[in-house]
């Protein structure tokens, strides 16, 4: 089995869909949710779902490689940031392969202070037509490293940052775990 950290700081409905698609995975498993906010509905969804969940604080995840440790010591062989809103440590990026998604179309509305709604009202701002999700890989800085997809949606003159949000949304729920899944067990051509 490979086994997956997902990393997730707000709400988390990106976690439990790729909690609920690995399920019965025969190659893949979650094992284990971690967030930075206590508070985040990430924990509590995780728990609903079976899965373990963790706290960590900005300590221990920036100064200490307590959280690094514990992740060798899980044999984990893949890092996903699904909604996860800070900077990940240059020794985690040496160590573990990192997936993170973007809710644009990188590299327009990426870096620092783009991510949720802070990415959609600046879409809409800019009467944008199409919007729409990356994800990729991740290296020391924000929203860089190679792309693994995109996926593209329209934006409408009437889009609300919630409208917009949930269309982005729908598609992270189609591709995001399809992306992981050919990440982790690529199918041979
Ligand atoms: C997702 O839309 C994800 O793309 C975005 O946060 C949302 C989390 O939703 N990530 C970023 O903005 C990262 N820069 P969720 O908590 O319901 O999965």
């Amino acid at each position: 089995m490979k086994n997956i950290a997902l990393f997730a700081s707000g709400s988390g409905s990106n976690a439990e869909n790729i909690i609920k698609y690995f399920e019965n995975h025969p190659e893949i498993r979650v094992d284990s949710v971690w967030s930075n906010k206590s508070s985040a509905f990430v924990l509590q969804r995780a728990l609903n779902l079976g899965v373990e969940s963790h706290y960590f604080t900005r300590h221990e995840f920036i100064e200490t490689d307590k959280l690094l440790n514990e992740l060798q010591k899980r044999k984990i062989e893949l890092i996903v940031l699904a909604g996860f809103l800070w900077l990940v440590p240059p020794e985690f990026v040496k160590v573990f392969p990192i997936i993170n998604i973007h809710p644009a179309l990188l590299p327009a509305y990426g870096g620092k202070g783009m991510y949720g709604s802070f990415v959609h009202e600046a879409v809409l701002q800019n009467k944008e037509e199409e919007s729409g999700i990356t994800i990729h890989m991740i290296d020391k800085e924000y929203d860089k490293g190679a792309n693994l997809l995109q996926a593209r949606c329209p934006v409408f003159p009437d889009d609300s940052v919630d409208t917009l949000a949930a269309r982005i949304h729908e598609l992270e729920y189609e591709y995001f775990p399809k992306a992981i899944e050919d990440y982790l067990c690529p199918k041979t051509k």
